[in-house]
């Protein structure tokens, strides 16, 4: 049915008669009228293919417009008993068009939501190995392990301290004068916490010494792995996290010889036999004599590679720990171990250690 033929039908010609495609006279019942349009309403809700296409489509559903807007319009021109039945036909037409609006809505919105939630999907099967392997530590855990697997071979226990220390642990208690430069700002990091420059993020794990010093009787024989803090800004070769083992080793009678002799042993067992070692001499207040120490490594210009500090404990490192200098002494050292990890797995960039991108990681 044509809207034109619907429209004539009830403009009110007294003939009620409809020219339908302009040529053929004949009566056509309002309720058809009112089924051809719902028919065509119901029609475009069912091709609307989006909700942005079906908001488009609802003036022509339902407004004044709208084919049973327009038939709702001309009711007054219908005779008072065909114009009851053509009032009810048409609010059951609405609410047939309504009902069928609000299911292509849902529906049209349960696609769209689909189609979202599609793109937004993280496969993280992505990142697991094929073979579903377990996972395994990180490269830097890795080294600590193994450091520590080594020290604990040779007689050492595994001491611990906190990252945010007090300046006197972390400087003054390890003979650090007052003004000594790596008290200032640009190195030590403070922590706004108590009196200020009272509390530092550690610059190193010398602090430990201190502190095991303080909870154990000698003798003791210890290593300390973890995180240190500095003013740094981070590049290929720095970062202003890094980490270190420290070594304190307390005991009666204890000489230069065996911090020569521990080092060059645990340089052995750690990188292997043929490795030397050799240690130059250099300053820490917290030690007396204190030296460099360096390894064998054929692959750098100098045929050396520096490892880390090391010393004779200095005596007022000592007093500060609660220990008789005149009874005992002892080495200590320390070393980054990032580089380390660095060099054994050939990273070229300190920073690949921190972003910690699986792919990377795997590698390990
Ligand atoms: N704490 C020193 C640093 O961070 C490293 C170090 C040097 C530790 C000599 C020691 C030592 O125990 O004896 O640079």
């Amino acid at each position: 049915m044509s809207r034109c033929g619907a429209a004539r039908d009830l403009e009110g010609q007294s003939s009620r008669a409809a020219t339908v495609g302009c040529s053929t006279l004949r009566r056509v019942p309002v309720s058809e009228e009112i089924a051809a349009a719902t028919a065509t309403a119901l029609d475009r809700i069912a091709r609307a293919s989006s909700m942005e296409s079906l908001k488009a489509v609802e003036p022509d559903l339902f407004g004044k417009r709208s084919e049973l807007g327009i038939l709702r319009s001309r009711l007054g021109s219908l005779d008072p008993e065909e114009r009851k039945d053509a009032g009810r036909a048409l609010n059951d037409a609405r609410s047939a068009v309504e009902d069928a609006l609000r299911a292509r809505q849902r529906e049209l919105a349960g696609d769209e939501r689909r189609v979202r939630l599609a793109g937004e999907r993280l496969d993280l099967s992505e990142f697991a190995p094929d073979d579903h392997a377990r996972g395994h530590y990180h490269l830097l855990t890795q080294a600590h392990r193994r450091l520590e697997e080594v020290f604990v071979g040779m007689g050492f226990t595994i001491a611990e301290g906190p990252e945010v220390e007090t300046e006197w642990f972390n400087f003054r208690a390890l003979n650090f004068a007052d003004d000594h430069p790596a008290r200032e700002m640009q190195d030590t990091l403070y922590v706004d916490l108590g009196e200020p420059g009272r509390t530092v993020l550690r610059t190193h794990t010398s602090p430990v010494q201190i502190r095991t010093m303080l909870e154990r009787e000698p003798p003791i024989y210890v290593v300390c792995p973890g995180r240190v803090y500095r003013r740094d800004t981070a590049d290929a070769t720095h970062m202003p996290v890094f980490h270190q083992i420290e070594g304190l080793v307390i005991d009666r009678g204890i000489t230069f010889g065996d911090l020569a002799g521990t080092l060059d042993e645990f340089v052995r067992a750690f990188y292997g036999s043929e490795r030397r070692t050799r240690l130059r001499p250099s300053y820490f207040p917290f030690t007396e004599p204190s030296a460099e120490f360096d390894m064998s490594d054929p692959t750098t210009r100098t045929g050396w590679l520096e490892l880390g500090g090391c010393g004779m404990v200095h005596p007022n490192v000592l007093r500060a720990g609660g220990i008789d200098p005149e009874c005992w002494s002892g080495f200590a050292f320390g070393f980054g171990t990032d580089r380390m990890a660095k060099m054994f797995h050939g990273v070229d960039d300190l920073r690949e250690l921190w972003t910690n991108d699986v792919r990377f990681l795997r590698q390990f």
